[in-house]
Protein backbone atom coordinates (compact mmCIF):
# COMPACT_ATOMS: atom_id res chain seq x y z
CA UNK A 1 0.00 0.00 0.00
CA UNK A 2 1.21 3.47 -0.65
CA UNK A 3 2.31 5.40 2.31
CA UNK A 4 1.55 8.65 3.79
CA UNK A 5 1.23 11.53 0.87
CA UNK A 6 2.84 14.80 2.51
CA UNK A 7 1.99 17.84 0.89
CA UNK A 8 5.66 17.98 -0.97
CA UNK A 9 4.87 14.61 -2.67
CA UNK A 10 1.46 16.36 -3.99
CA UNK A 11 3.60 19.54 -5.51
CA UNK A 12 5.70 17.62 -6.99
CA UNK A 13 3.68 15.47 -8.49
CA UNK A 14 1.16 18.17 -9.47
CA UNK A 15 4.22 19.99 -11.06
CA UNK A 16 4.84 16.85 -13.26
CA UNK A 17 1.78 16.50 -14.70
CA UNK A 18 0.23 18.38 -17.25
CA UNK A 19 -3.50 18.82 -16.24
CA UNK A 20 -4.24 19.45 -20.13
CA UNK A 21 -2.66 16.21 -20.85
CA UNK A 22 -4.89 14.87 -17.71
CA UNK A 23 -8.11 15.72 -19.19
CA UNK A 24 -6.81 16.44 -22.71
CA UNK A 25 -6.88 12.21 -22.93
CA UNK A 26 -10.22 11.83 -21.92
CA UNK A 27 -12.37 15.14 -23.36
CA UNK A 28 -12.04 16.54 -26.62
CA UNK A 29 -10.14 20.07 -25.88
CA UNK A 30 -10.18 22.94 -28.37
CA UNK A 31 -7.64 25.79 -27.53
CA UNK A 32 -9.04 29.03 -26.89
CA UNK A 33 -6.53 31.78 -25.78
CA UNK A 34 -3.95 31.01 -23.16
CA UNK A 35 -6.90 28.30 -21.91
CA UNK A 36 -8.73 25.32 -23.32
CA UNK A 37 -12.33 24.57 -23.26
CA UNK A 38 -14.65 21.78 -23.83
CA UNK A 39 -18.21 20.78 -23.51
CA UNK A 40 -18.18 20.52 -19.59
CA UNK A 41 -18.17 16.63 -18.83
CA UNK A 42 -19.95 17.35 -15.40
CA UNK A 43 -23.32 18.86 -16.80
CA UNK A 44 -24.73 18.25 -20.28
CA UNK A 45 -24.60 21.14 -22.46
CA UNK A 46 -24.34 22.04 -25.65
CA UNK A 47 -21.79 24.91 -25.85
CA UNK A 48 -18.65 24.73 -23.99
CA UNK A 49 -18.33 26.56 -20.72
CA UNK A 50 -15.56 23.87 -19.47
CA UNK A 51 -11.82 25.51 -19.40
CA UNK A 52 -8.83 24.27 -18.69
CA UNK A 53 -5.88 26.48 -17.71
CA UNK A 54 -2.57 25.72 -18.22
CA UNK A 55 -1.07 28.50 -16.20
CA UNK A 56 -2.64 27.37 -13.26
CA UNK A 57 -3.23 23.65 -13.60
CA UNK A 58 -7.00 24.02 -13.16
CA UNK A 59 -10.24 23.13 -14.71
CA UNK A 60 -12.99 25.22 -14.19
CA UNK A 61 -17.22 24.97 -15.95
CA UNK A 62 -18.49 28.38 -15.76
CA UNK A 63 -21.92 26.73 -15.89
CA UNK A 64 -22.16 23.65 -13.10
CA UNK A 65 -18.90 25.68 -11.16
CA UNK A 66 -17.04 22.01 -11.38
CA UNK A 67 -13.63 23.32 -10.22
CA UNK A 68 -10.13 21.84 -9.31
CA UNK A 69 -7.07 20.50 -10.29
CA UNK A 70 -5.56 17.58 -12.06
CA UNK A 71 -6.51 14.94 -8.91
CA UNK A 72 -9.83 16.64 -8.53
CA UNK A 73 -10.37 15.80 -11.94
CA UNK A 74 -9.24 12.15 -11.93
CA UNK A 75 -11.52 11.86 -8.88
CA UNK A 76 -14.79 13.45 -10.46
CA UNK A 77 -14.21 11.66 -13.97
CA UNK A 78 -12.59 8.59 -13.24
CA UNK A 79 -14.53 8.23 -9.99
CA UNK A 80 -11.30 7.71 -8.28
CA UNK A 81 -10.39 7.45 -4.44
CA UNK A 82 -7.98 10.61 -3.58
CA UNK A 83 -4.82 7.46 -3.40
CA UNK A 84 -6.24 6.03 -6.27
CA UNK A 85 -5.81 9.44 -8.35
CA UNK A 86 -3.06 9.91 -6.81
CA UNK A 87 -1.51 6.43 -7.78
CA UNK A 88 -2.86 6.77 -11.26
CA UNK A 89 -1.20 10.18 -11.81
CA UNK A 90 2.02 9.17 -10.70
CA UNK A 91 1.93 6.55 -12.66
CA UNK A 92 1.59 8.66 -15.48
CA UNK A 93 3.90 10.90 -14.50
CA UNK A 94 6.80 7.89 -14.19
CA UNK A 95 7.16 9.22 -9.98
CA UNK A 96 7.34 6.18 -7.56
CA UNK A 97 5.18 7.17 -4.37
CA UNK A 98 6.83 6.25 -0.82
CA UNK A 99 5.62 3.01 0.26
CA UNK A 100 3.63 1.74 3.49
CA UNK A 101 6.50 0.61 5.79
CA UNK A 102 4.00 -1.98 7.15
CA UNK A 103 3.36 -3.52 3.18
CA UNK A 104 7.03 -2.84 1.96
CA UNK A 105 8.02 -5.83 5.08
CA UNK A 106 4.89 -8.43 4.22
CA UNK A 107 3.75 -7.51 1.18
CA UNK A 108 4.55 -9.25 -2.17
CA UNK A 109 4.08 -7.35 -5.68
CA UNK A 110 0.10 -7.32 -5.86
CA UNK A 111 0.70 -7.68 -9.61
CA UNK A 112 1.23 -11.36 -10.29
CA UNK A 113 -1.66 -11.65 -7.91
CA UNK A 114 -4.16 -9.96 -9.99
CA UNK A 115 -3.23 -11.43 -13.09
CA UNK A 116 -4.30 -14.49 -11.17
CA UNK A 117 -7.40 -13.50 -10.22
CA UNK A 118 -8.23 -12.58 -13.65
CA UNK A 119 -7.39 -15.47 -15.26
CA UNK A 120 -9.50 -17.42 -12.21
CA UNK A 121 -12.60 -15.51 -13.20
CA UNK A 122 -11.87 -16.40 -16.98
CA UNK A 123 -11.64 -19.72 -15.71
CA UNK A 124 -14.94 -19.86 -14.18
CA UNK A 125 -16.72 -17.81 -17.50
CA UNK A 126 -15.14 -20.68 -19.43
CA UNK A 127 -16.36 -23.44 -17.29
CA UNK A 128 -20.08 -21.63 -17.52
CA UNK A 129 -20.01 -22.24 -20.82
CA UNK A 130 -18.13 -25.67 -21.32
CA UNK A 131 -18.06 -28.09 -18.55
CA UNK A 132 -19.80 -31.03 -18.42
CA UNK A 133 -21.76 -30.26 -15.42
CA UNK A 134 -22.27 -26.57 -16.16
CA UNK A 135 -26.17 -27.61 -17.12
CA UNK A 136 -26.99 -27.47 -13.77
CA UNK A 137 -25.36 -24.12 -12.70
CA UNK A 138 -27.14 -22.43 -16.05
CA UNK A 139 -30.24 -23.99 -14.73
CA UNK A 140 -29.86 -22.72 -11.35
CA UNK A 141 -29.28 -19.11 -13.15
CA UNK A 142 -32.40 -19.20 -15.32
CA UNK A 143 -34.43 -20.59 -12.26
CA UNK A 144 -33.73 -17.80 -10.79
CA UNK A 145 -34.73 -15.49 -13.27
CA UNK A 146 -31.51 -13.88 -15.09
CA UNK A 147 -30.78 -13.25 -18.34
CA UNK A 148 -27.72 -14.12 -20.64
CA UNK A 149 -27.56 -10.84 -21.29
CA UNK A 150 -26.84 -9.96 -17.56
CA UNK A 151 -24.71 -12.75 -16.75
CA UNK A 152 -22.36 -11.72 -19.16
CA UNK A 153 -22.42 -7.96 -17.87
CA UNK A 154 -21.76 -9.54 -14.53
CA UNK A 155 -18.89 -12.35 -15.51
CA UNK A 156 -20.54 -14.49 -13.94
CA UNK A 157 -19.20 -18.09 -13.89
CA UNK A 158 -18.85 -21.90 -12.53
CA UNK A 159 -16.84 -23.35 -9.88
CA UNK A 160 -17.26 -27.22 -11.00
CA UNK A 161 -17.49 -29.26 -8.11
CA UNK A 162 -13.50 -30.30 -8.15
CA UNK A 163 -11.16 -30.06 -5.26
CA UNK A 164 -8.54 -29.35 -7.83
CA UNK A 165 -9.57 -27.10 -10.96
CA UNK A 166 -7.97 -23.99 -10.03
CA UNK A 167 -5.06 -25.65 -8.64
CA UNK A 168 -4.29 -27.44 -11.77
CA UNK A 169 -5.03 -25.20 -14.06
CA UNK A 170 -2.19 -22.40 -12.74
CA UNK A 171 0.06 -24.50 -9.50
CA UNK A 172 2.39 -25.92 -11.28
CA UNK A 173 5.32 -24.41 -9.30
CA UNK A 174 5.38 -23.68 -5.31
CA UNK A 175 5.37 -19.77 -6.24
CA UNK A 176 2.22 -19.87 -8.36
CA UNK A 177 0.61 -22.19 -5.87
CA UNK A 178 1.55 -19.86 -2.85
CA UNK A 179 0.43 -16.71 -4.76
CA UNK A 180 -2.88 -18.58 -5.45
CA UNK A 181 -3.01 -19.34 -1.33
CA UNK A 182 -2.60 -15.33 -1.36
CA UNK A 183 -5.33 -14.57 -3.74
CA UNK A 184 -7.61 -16.51 -1.93
CA UNK A 185 -8.24 -18.94 -4.33
CA UNK A 186 -6.45 -21.67 -2.58
CA UNK A 187 -6.31 -23.15 0.78
CA UNK A 188 -3.35 -24.93 2.55
CA UNK A 189 -4.22 -27.26 5.08
CA UNK A 190 -1.98 -27.42 8.35
CA UNK A 191 -0.07 -30.22 6.32
CA UNK A 192 0.80 -28.43 3.55
CA UNK A 193 -2.05 -30.23 1.55
CA UNK A 194 -3.98 -27.44 -1.21
CA UNK A 195 -7.11 -27.78 -2.65
CA UNK A 196 -9.73 -24.67 -4.42
CA UNK A 197 -11.68 -22.53 -2.41
CA UNK A 198 -14.81 -22.43 -4.51
CA UNK A 199 -16.05 -25.79 -5.68
CA UNK A 200 -19.77 -26.71 -7.20
CA UNK A 201 -20.40 -23.14 -6.81
CA UNK A 202 -22.12 -20.11 -9.13
CA UNK A 203 -19.33 -17.50 -9.47
CA UNK A 204 -19.54 -13.75 -8.50
CA UNK A 205 -16.39 -12.16 -9.52
CA UNK A 206 -16.24 -8.39 -7.33
CA UNK A 207 -14.37 -6.11 -9.33
CA UNK A 208 -12.72 -2.54 -7.31
CA UNK A 209 -13.29 0.14 -8.95
CA UNK A 210 -10.33 -0.01 -11.56
CA UNK A 211 -11.73 -2.14 -12.77
CA UNK A 212 -9.54 -5.35 -11.65
CA UNK A 213 -10.97 -8.48 -10.48
CA UNK A 214 -10.21 -8.62 -6.76
CA UNK A 215 -12.09 -11.55 -5.20
CA UNK A 216 -14.82 -13.79 -5.71
CA UNK A 217 -18.51 -14.69 -3.97
CA UNK A 218 -19.87 -18.41 -4.51
CA UNK A 219 -23.38 -19.37 -4.10
CA UNK A 220 -24.11 -23.11 -3.70
CA UNK A 221 -26.74 -24.27 -5.82
CA UNK A 222 -29.82 -24.19 -4.31
CA UNK A 223 -29.45 -25.40 -0.61
CA UNK A 224 -26.43 -25.94 1.70
CA UNK A 225 -24.24 -24.29 3.91
CA UNK A 226 -22.58 -21.62 3.64
CA UNK A 227 -25.22 -20.17 0.90
CA UNK A 228 -22.16 -17.72 0.31
CA UNK A 229 -19.22 -18.49 0.80
CA UNK A 230 -16.77 -15.43 0.36
CA UNK A 231 -12.84 -14.56 -0.50
CA UNK A 232 -10.45 -14.02 2.10
CA UNK A 233 -9.68 -10.60 2.98
CA UNK A 234 -6.11 -10.63 0.78
CA UNK A 235 -3.43 -8.06 0.45
CA UNK A 236 -5.85 -6.52 -2.92
CA UNK A 237 -8.95 -7.64 -1.20
CA UNK A 238 -10.27 -4.95 1.64
CA UNK A 239 -14.16 -5.71 2.52
CA UNK A 240 -14.37 -2.38 3.81
CA UNK A 241 -13.51 -0.40 1.24
CA UNK A 242 -15.09 -2.38 -1.89
CA UNK A 243 -18.80 -2.62 -3.08
CA UNK A 244 -20.19 -5.38 -5.39
CA UNK A 245 -21.83 -4.01 -8.07
CA UNK A 246 -19.91 -0.64 -8.16
CA UNK A 247 -17.81 -0.88 -10.77
CA UNK A 248 -20.75 -2.40 -13.25
CA UNK A 249 -22.74 0.03 -11.69
CA UNK A 250 -20.07 2.90 -13.33
CA UNK A 251 -20.01 1.60 -16.56
CA UNK A 252 -23.44 1.54 -17.19
CA UNK A 253 -24.31 4.95 -15.58
CA UNK A 254 -22.15 7.64 -15.57
CA UNK A 255 -24.40 10.04 -13.71
CA UNK A 256 -27.05 7.53 -11.71
CA UNK A 257 -29.32 9.77 -9.74
CA UNK A 258 -28.59 7.69 -6.51
CA UNK A 259 -26.75 5.28 -4.89
CA UNK A 260 -28.74 1.73 -3.50
CA UNK A 261 -27.27 -0.02 -1.22
CA UNK A 262 -28.73 -3.67 -0.73
CA UNK A 263 -27.80 -6.63 1.01
CA UNK A 264 -27.38 -9.18 -1.47
CA UNK A 265 -25.39 -9.53 -4.98
CA UNK A 266 -28.48 -11.14 -6.47
CA UNK A 267 -30.18 -8.11 -5.64
CA UNK A 268 -27.54 -6.15 -7.48
CA UNK A 269 -27.88 -8.31 -10.45
CA UNK A 270 -31.61 -8.47 -10.54
CA UNK A 271 -31.67 -5.03 -9.85
CA UNK A 272 -29.65 -4.24 -12.71
CA UNK A 273 -31.54 -6.66 -15.41
CA UNK A 274 -34.27 -4.31 -14.36
CA UNK A 275 -32.45 -1.22 -15.76
CA UNK A 276 -31.91 -0.23 -11.86
CA UNK A 277 -28.00 0.19 -12.76
CA UNK A 278 -27.11 2.24 -9.50
CA UNK A 279 -27.45 -0.83 -6.93
CA UNK A 280 -24.13 -2.35 -4.96
CA UNK A 281 -23.75 -4.55 -2.24
CA UNK A 282 -21.87 -5.16 0.97
CA UNK A 283 -19.59 -7.93 1.32
CA UNK A 284 -21.50 -9.89 3.73
CA UNK A 285 -19.87 -7.38 5.89
CA UNK A 286 -21.35 -3.94 7.29
CA UNK A 287 -21.85 -1.19 5.59
CA UNK A 288 -18.33 1.32 6.76
CA UNK A 289 -17.87 5.06 6.59
CA UNK A 290 -15.25 4.35 3.91
CA UNK A 291 -18.05 2.75 1.60
CA UNK A 292 -20.33 5.69 2.40
CA UNK A 293 -17.70 8.20 1.34
CA UNK A 294 -17.20 6.03 -1.99
CA UNK A 295 -20.96 6.36 -2.89
CA UNK A 296 -21.35 10.08 -1.94
CA UNK A 297 -18.20 10.33 -4.64
CA UNK A 298 -20.69 8.27 -6.65
CA UNK A 299 -24.40 10.17 -6.75
CA UNK A 300 -25.89 12.98 -5.20
CA UNK A 301 -27.92 10.72 -2.91
CA UNK A 302 -27.82 7.62 -1.04
CA UNK A 303 -30.31 5.21 -0.14
CA UNK A 304 -29.82 2.02 1.96
CA UNK A 305 -32.18 -0.74 1.52
CA UNK A 306 -33.29 -2.88 4.34
CA UNK A 307 -35.86 -5.58 4.94
CA UNK A 308 -38.66 -4.59 6.97
CA UNK A 309 -37.99 -7.07 10.10
CA UNK A 310 -35.99 -6.63 13.33
CA UNK A 311 -32.62 -8.16 12.08
CA UNK A 312 -32.93 -5.14 8.99
CA UNK A 313 -34.28 -2.49 11.38
CA UNK A 314 -30.67 -3.39 13.30
CA UNK A 315 -28.67 -2.80 10.60
CA UNK A 316 -30.14 -0.17 9.35
CA UNK A 317 -29.41 1.60 12.10
CA UNK A 318 -25.89 0.82 12.05
CA UNK A 319 -25.88 2.06 9.16
CA UNK A 320 -27.29 5.58 10.14
CA UNK A 321 -24.80 5.60 12.72
CA UNK A 322 -21.62 5.18 10.46
CA UNK A 323 -23.25 7.62 8.40
CA UNK A 324 -23.87 10.27 10.76
CA UNK A 325 -20.34 11.66 10.69
CA UNK A 326 -20.87 12.14 6.93
CA UNK A 327 -23.77 13.81 6.89
CA UNK A 328 -24.26 17.85 5.71
CA UNK A 329 -27.54 17.61 4.64
CA UNK A 330 -25.72 18.34 1.62
CA UNK A 331 -26.74 14.98 -0.09
CA UNK A 332 -29.80 13.15 1.35
CA UNK A 333 -29.43 9.85 2.43
CA UNK A 334 -32.43 7.77 3.23
CA UNK A 335 -33.78 4.63 4.05
CA UNK A 336 -35.89 1.83 2.62
CA UNK A 337 -37.73 -1.04 4.70
CA UNK A 338 -38.96 -3.63 2.40
CA UNK A 339 -42.03 -5.47 3.28
CA UNK A 340 -41.75 -8.69 5.23
CA UNK A 341 -40.43 -11.77 3.13
CA UNK A 342 -39.28 -9.50 0.44
CA UNK A 343 -35.74 -8.75 -0.77
CA UNK A 344 -35.40 -6.34 -3.82
CA UNK A 345 -34.65 -9.67 -6.26
CA UNK A 346 -38.17 -10.72 -5.21
CA UNK A 347 -39.96 -7.24 -5.23
CA UNK A 348 -38.64 -5.77 -8.01
CA UNK A 349 -40.04 -8.88 -9.91
CA UNK A 350 -43.38 -8.80 -8.66
CA UNK A 351 -44.10 -4.55 -9.26
CA UNK A 352 -41.19 -3.50 -11.86
CA UNK A 353 -38.94 -1.20 -11.58
CA UNK A 354 -41.46 2.11 -11.74
CA UNK A 355 -42.58 0.58 -8.98
CA UNK A 356 -39.47 -0.20 -7.08
CA UNK A 357 -37.92 3.09 -7.78
CA UNK A 358 -41.55 5.55 -6.61
CA UNK A 359 -40.25 3.27 -2.89
CA UNK A 360 -36.50 4.95 -3.69
CA UNK A 361 -38.22 8.28 -4.12
CA UNK A 362 -40.06 8.02 -0.89
CA UNK A 363 -37.56 6.44 1.43
CA UNK A 364 -37.30 7.60 4.67
CA UNK A 365 -34.87 10.61 5.29
CA UNK A 366 -31.82 9.92 7.58
CA UNK A 367 -32.97 12.77 10.20
CA UNK A 368 -36.73 11.29 10.09
CA UNK A 369 -35.30 7.97 10.96
CA UNK A 370 -33.45 9.06 13.22
CA UNK A 371 -35.67 10.87 15.55
CA UNK A 372 -38.39 8.20 14.53
CA UNK A 373 -35.98 5.34 16.14
CA UNK A 374 -34.71 7.52 19.16
CA UNK A 375 -38.75 8.47 19.86
CA UNK A 376 -39.38 4.55 20.53
CA UNK A 377 -41.36 3.47 23.38
CA UNK A 378 -40.51 7.02 24.82
CA UNK A 379 -43.26 9.35 26.29
CA UNK A 380 -42.51 12.40 25.02
CA UNK A 381 -45.25 14.05 26.91
CA UNK A 382 -43.46 13.51 29.96
CA UNK A 383 -40.36 14.85 31.52
CA UNK A 384 -38.45 11.55 31.47
CA UNK A 385 -39.39 10.70 27.84
CA UNK A 386 -38.31 14.33 26.62
CA UNK A 387 -35.12 13.97 28.96
CA UNK A 388 -34.29 10.47 27.66
CA UNK A 389 -34.56 11.80 23.83
CA UNK A 390 -32.71 14.63 24.27
CA UNK A 391 -29.53 12.74 26.04
CA UNK A 392 -29.30 9.76 23.46
CA UNK A 393 -29.86 12.50 20.45
CA UNK A 394 -27.23 14.79 21.52
CA UNK A 395 -24.87 12.19 21.88
CA UNK A 396 -25.44 11.04 18.08
CA UNK A 397 -25.71 14.77 16.48
CA UNK A 398 -22.48 15.73 18.20
CA UNK A 399 -20.91 13.47 15.58
CA UNK A 400 -22.34 15.60 12.68
CA UNK A 401 -20.49 17.96 10.69
CA UNK A 402 -21.31 21.30 12.48
CA UNK A 403 -23.00 23.59 10.32
CA UNK A 404 -26.83 24.07 8.71
CA UNK A 405 -27.98 20.73 8.71
CA UNK A 406 -26.85 19.92 12.08
CA UNK A 407 -28.21 22.82 13.41
CA UNK A 408 -31.09 22.16 12.11
CA UNK A 409 -31.38 18.98 13.91
CA UNK A 410 -30.50 20.65 17.20
CA UNK A 411 -33.56 23.03 16.83
CA UNK A 412 -36.14 19.85 15.52
CA UNK A 413 -34.73 18.01 18.83
CA UNK A 414 -35.85 21.36 20.73
CA UNK A 415 -39.06 21.44 19.10
CA UNK A 416 -39.60 17.70 20.57
CA UNK A 417 -38.14 18.24 23.74
CA UNK A 418 -40.29 21.31 24.83
CA UNK A 419 -39.78 24.55 23.41
CA UNK A 420 -37.96 27.16 24.10
CA UNK A 421 -36.10 26.17 27.41
CA UNK A 422 -32.73 26.92 26.05
CA UNK A 423 -30.69 28.25 22.76
CA UNK A 424 -29.68 25.14 21.11
CA UNK A 425 -26.12 24.54 20.87
CA UNK A 426 -24.51 26.60 18.95
CA UNK A 427 -21.13 25.48 17.44
CA UNK A 428 -18.06 28.10 17.22
CA UNK A 429 -19.33 30.53 19.99
CA UNK A 430 -17.37 31.11 22.91
CA UNK A 431 -19.46 30.80 26.02
CA UNK A 432 -20.32 34.60 26.99
CA UNK A 433 -17.41 35.89 25.46
CA UNK A 434 -17.78 39.96 24.87
CA UNK A 435 -18.62 40.04 20.98
CA UNK A 436 -19.84 42.73 18.38
CA UNK A 437 -21.51 42.52 15.52
CA UNK A 438 -18.72 41.91 13.24
CA UNK A 439 -18.30 42.94 9.16
CA UNK A 440 -19.01 38.88 8.23
CA UNK A 441 -21.77 38.81 10.28
CA UNK A 442 -24.52 37.07 7.81
CA UNK A 443 -22.34 36.53 5.14
CA UNK A 444 -23.52 34.39 2.19
CA UNK A 445 -21.60 31.29 1.77
CA UNK A 446 -19.82 32.78 -1.14
CA UNK A 447 -20.09 36.73 -0.25
CA UNK A 448 -16.49 38.22 -0.43
CA UNK A 449 -15.63 39.44 2.90
CA UNK A 450 -12.08 41.23 3.00
CA UNK A 451 -10.60 38.28 4.87
CA UNK A 452 -12.09 36.02 2.16
CA UNK A 453 -11.39 38.65 -0.84
CA UNK A 454 -7.61 38.02 0.30
CA UNK A 455 -7.38 34.64 0.34
CA UNK A 456 -9.01 33.95 -3.49
CA UNK A 457 -6.66 36.75 -4.77
CA UNK A 458 -3.87 34.68 -3.36
CA UNK A 459 -5.38 31.54 -4.20
CA UNK A 460 -5.83 32.41 -7.51
CA UNK A 461 -2.09 33.98 -8.04
CA UNK A 462 0.13 32.63 -5.70
CA UNK A 463 2.88 34.95 -6.93
CA UNK A 464 0.79 37.85 -5.44
CA UNK A 465 2.86 36.30 -1.91
CA UNK A 466 5.72 38.14 -2.97
CA UNK A 467 5.00 41.58 -2.48
CA UNK A 468 3.34 41.07 0.84
CA UNK A 469 5.30 41.58 4.17
CA UNK A 470 5.64 38.49 5.58
CA UNK A 471 6.56 39.92 9.13
CA UNK A 472 3.60 42.20 8.96
CA UNK A 473 1.82 41.66 12.36
CA UNK A 474 -0.85 44.10 12.65
CA UNK A 475 -4.04 42.08 10.90
CA UNK A 476 -2.94 38.76 12.33
CA UNK A 477 -4.28 38.94 15.48
CA UNK A 478 -7.85 39.12 14.47
CA UNK A 479 -9.85 36.65 16.38
CA UNK A 480 -11.50 34.73 13.10
CA UNK A 481 -10.74 31.59 11.85
CA UNK A 482 -9.87 32.52 8.53
CA UNK A 483 -6.76 34.54 9.93
CA UNK A 484 -4.00 31.55 10.08
CA UNK A 485 -5.49 30.08 6.53
CA UNK A 486 -4.36 33.61 5.40
CA UNK A 487 -0.82 33.06 7.24
CA UNK A 488 -0.40 29.47 6.45
CA UNK A 489 -1.12 30.22 2.73
CA UNK A 490 1.43 33.36 2.84
CA UNK A 491 3.88 30.66 4.61
CA UNK A 492 3.48 28.14 2.02
CA UNK A 493 4.25 30.99 -1.22
CA UNK A 494 6.96 32.70 0.45
CA UNK A 495 8.88 29.03 0.40
CA UNK A 496 7.93 28.15 -2.49
CA UNK A 497 7.72 30.93 -4.58
CA UNK A 498 6.52 29.57 -8.20
CA UNK A 499 4.23 27.33 -6.56
CA UNK A 500 0.82 26.63 -8.86
CA UNK A 501 -2.56 27.55 -7.68
CA UNK A 502 -3.60 24.00 -7.99
CA UNK A 503 -0.97 22.84 -6.09
CA UNK A 504 -1.16 25.09 -3.10
CA UNK A 505 -5.25 24.65 -2.55
CA UNK A 506 -3.74 20.76 -2.84
CA UNK A 507 -2.55 21.68 0.96
CA UNK A 508 -5.71 21.51 2.59
CA UNK A 509 -7.42 18.70 1.08
CA UNK A 510 -9.23 16.35 3.76
CA UNK A 511 -8.82 19.76 6.76
CA UNK A 512 -11.08 21.67 8.15
CA UNK A 513 -10.52 24.30 5.47
CA UNK A 514 -10.86 22.18 2.48
CA UNK A 515 -14.43 23.89 1.78
CA UNK A 516 -13.82 26.90 2.45
CA UNK A 517 -10.41 26.77 0.04
CA UNK A 518 -12.40 25.07 -2.52
CA UNK A 519 -15.39 27.65 -2.28
CA UNK A 520 -12.35 30.46 -2.70
CA UNK A 521 -10.20 29.17 -5.06
CA UNK A 522 -13.31 28.95 -7.54
CA UNK A 523 -11.80 32.24 -9.17
CA UNK A 524 -15.30 33.11 -10.70
CA UNK A 525 -15.51 34.83 -7.79
CA UNK A 526 -12.95 37.77 -8.27
CA UNK A 527 -12.86 37.53 -12.42
CA UNK A 528 -14.37 41.05 -12.16
CA UNK A 529 -11.34 42.33 -10.45
CA UNK A 530 -8.40 43.33 -13.45
CA UNK A 531 -5.20 41.43 -13.43
CA UNK A 532 -3.15 44.91 -12.81
CA UNK A 533 -5.38 46.17 -10.09
CA UNK A 534 -5.18 42.92 -7.99
CA UNK A 535 -1.65 43.88 -6.08
CA UNK A 536 -3.14 46.96 -4.32
CA UNK A 537 -6.95 45.04 -4.25
CA UNK A 538 -4.83 42.46 -1.64
CA UNK A 539 -3.00 45.42 0.23
CA UNK A 540 -5.92 47.33 0.18
CA UNK A 541 -7.89 44.18 1.73
CA UNK A 542 -4.49 43.33 3.92
CA UNK A 543 -4.61 47.16 5.48
CA UNK A 544 -8.06 46.86 6.11
CA UNK A 545 -7.67 43.66 8.15
CA UNK A 546 -5.18 45.65 10.15
CA UNK A 547 -7.45 48.12 10.90
CA UNK A 548 -10.42 45.42 12.06
CA UNK A 549 -7.91 44.18 13.99
CA UNK A 550 -7.01 47.15 15.83
CA UNK A 551 -10.66 47.91 16.75
CA UNK A 552 -10.66 44.86 18.12
CA UNK A 553 -6.98 45.03 20.39
CA UNK A 554 -9.00 48.11 21.40
CA UNK A 555 -12.29 46.75 21.85
CA UNK A 556 -10.42 44.20 24.16
CA UNK A 557 -8.62 46.34 26.74
CA UNK A 558 -12.19 48.04 27.18
CA UNK A 559 -14.26 45.31 27.99
CA UNK A 560 -11.17 43.45 29.96
CA UNK A 561 -10.55 46.56 32.88
CA UNK A 562 -14.26 45.41 33.94
CA UNK A 563 -15.13 42.64 36.38
CA UNK A 564 -15.95 39.22 36.01
CA UNK A 565 -19.68 39.74 35.40
CA UNK A 566 -21.90 36.83 37.47
CA UNK A 567 -22.30 33.84 34.86
CA UNK A 568 -25.24 35.25 32.37
CA UNK A 569 -27.45 33.44 30.13
CA UNK A 570 -26.15 32.70 27.34
CA UNK A 571 -26.48 35.20 24.66
CA UNK A 572 -28.87 35.42 21.78
CA UNK A 573 -26.94 34.14 18.81
CA UNK A 574 -26.41 36.68 16.42
CA UNK A 575 -27.95 36.17 12.69
CA UNK A 576 -25.32 34.04 10.64
CA UNK A 577 -22.68 35.02 13.44
CA UNK A 578 -22.05 31.43 13.70
CA UNK A 579 -22.04 30.58 10.12
CA UNK A 580 -18.68 30.25 8.40
CA UNK A 581 -16.92 32.74 9.68
CA UNK A 582 -13.98 33.48 6.83
P1 LIG B 1 -29.07 -13.31 1.74
O1 LIG B 1 -29.14 -14.67 2.33
O2 LIG B 1 -30.12 -12.31 2.09
O3 LIG B 1 -28.84 -13.42 0.21
O4 LIG B 1 -27.65 -12.72 2.04
P2 LIG B 1 -29.68 -13.16 -1.07
O5 LIG B 1 -28.92 -12.19 -1.89
O6 LIG B 1 -31.12 -12.95 -0.86
O7 LIG B 1 -29.40 -14.57 -1.69
P3 LIG B 1 -30.32 -15.45 -2.55
O8 LIG B 1 -31.36 -14.57 -3.11
O9 LIG B 1 -30.83 -16.53 -1.66
O10 LIG B 1 -29.34 -15.97 -3.56
C1 LIG B 1 -27.30 -11.45 1.60
C2 LIG B 1 -25.82 -11.34 1.44
O11 LIG B 1 -25.18 -11.73 2.64
C3 LIG B 1 -23.97 -12.37 2.35
C4 LIG B 1 -23.80 -12.35 0.85
O12 LIG B 1 -23.05 -11.21 0.51
C5 LIG B 1 -25.22 -12.23 0.37
O13 LIG B 1 -25.30 -11.67 -0.92
N1 LIG B 1 -23.98 -13.77 2.81
C6 LIG B 1 -25.14 -14.45 2.98
C7 LIG B 1 -22.78 -14.40 3.04
O14 LIG B 1 -21.72 -13.79 2.90
N2 LIG B 1 -22.79 -15.71 3.44
C8 LIG B 1 -23.93 -16.43 3.60
O15 LIG B 1 -23.87 -17.62 3.92
C9 LIG B 1 -25.14 -15.76 3.37
MN1 LIG C 1 -32.59 -13.12 -2.25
Amino acid sequence: MVGRITPEIKDQLLSRVDIVDVVGTRVQLKKAGKEFTACCPFHGEKTPSFYVSPAKQFYHCFGCGAHGNAIDFLIEYDRLGFIEAVEELAHQAGMELPQDEQTVVRGPDPAPIYALLEQAAALFREQLRRHPDAGRAVDYLKRRGLSGEIVQRYGLGFAPAQWDLVLRTFGGDPETRARLVTAGLVIERDDGKCYDRFRDRVMFPIHDRRGRVVGFGGRVLGDGEPKYLNSPETPVFYKGRELYGLRESQQAERRPPRMLVVEGYMDVIALAQFGINYAVATLGTATTAEHVKRLLRSAPELVFCFDGDRAGRDAAWKALQTALPLSDGQQPMRFLFLPDGEDPDTLIRKEGSAAFEERLKGAMLLSDFLFEHLSKGLDLGSSEGQAKLDNDAKALLAQMPAGTFRQLLEERLAGLVGVGTRAPARPGLGRGAPRRPRATAGAAPARLTTLRLAIALLLDDPSLARDVDARRQDWQDLDNPGIALLRQIIDITGANPDITAAALCERWRDTEHEKTIRRLSDSGLIAHIPTEGRESELAGALDALAREAARDRRWRMLTARRPEPEPEPEPEPEPGADEDQT
